[in-house]
């Protein structure tokens, strides 16, 4: 697996505001409605960034939630947050990309943090959350969708510009994640649901 090539370290202290300037609550919106569905649970949150979505939580609504995310700077926005003191919340600085856990939990989500990478990559990270000793009941990944729309086309282009410059950021397109996440999670129970237009989706893969 190659090294760690996004850094959101310079962005950490903006990231959550930009998202609702450009999305309004588009980004977020999909993560609650889904976290609401897993209360008293424990989750996985992937590529996490500040934790912004807890927000609306209370840390006793769910019997754990961990969250993995690379960023030291988004670590530091995340322990700002009041549910970040509680025992049952914890955050680790992990690289997302492997499936290697010695917890099962009941929903993994992957929130707008596949996109970072190309189908094959994304084929990769799938199979090994996917192993054989299953790690999820649920697997929701929330993200965009080829923009299709010439206004979505037109703000994927300068997405993808401004996190090229801030993050290093290396693909210029949005990678076929849920063409990929179809033919690895195949024969799983699916739910998808669509917002912004459709520019964004989650979908959510069931083994039960
Ligand atoms: C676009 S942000 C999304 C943050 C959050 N999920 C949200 O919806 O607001 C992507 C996050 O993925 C993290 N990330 C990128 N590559 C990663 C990796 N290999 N392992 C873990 N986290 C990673 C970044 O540091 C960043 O916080």
């Amino acid at each position: 697996m190659d090294k760690v090539i996004n850094s959101y370290d310079h962005i950490a202290s903006i990231y959550d505001r930009l998202g609702k300037l450009v999305f309004g609550g588009s980004l977020i919106k999909p993560q609650i409605e889904i976290l609401n569905s897993y209360k008293g649970k424990d989750i996985l949150i992937v590529g996490a960034g500040t934790g912004n979505v807890l927000k609306t939580f209370e840390a006793n609504q769910f019997n754990s939630i961990d969250l993995f995310d690379i960023s030291k700077p988004m670590l530091n926005e995340f322990n700002d947050l009041v549910i970040s003191k509680s025992s049952n919340i914890n955050y680790f600085l992990k690289d997302g990309r492997t499936g290697d856990l010695n917890k099962h939990y009941d929903l993994i989500m992957f929130p707008f943090f596949l996109d970072h990478f190309d189908e094959q990559e994304i084929r990769e990270i799938l199979v090994s959350y996917r192993s054989e000793i299953p790690t999820f009941d649920d697997l929701a990944i929330i993200d965009f969708t080829n923009p299709l729309k010439f206004k979505h086309r037109i703000l994927a282009k300068t997405m993808l510009l401004f996190f090229r410059i801030t993050t290093g950021h290396t693909l210029n397109r949005i990678p076929d994640i849920f063409r990929v996440s179809d033919e690895i999670l195949k024969g799983l129970k699916k739910k998808d649901k669509y917002y912004y237009d459709s520019f964004i989706k989650s979908s959510v893969y069931s083994r039960l």
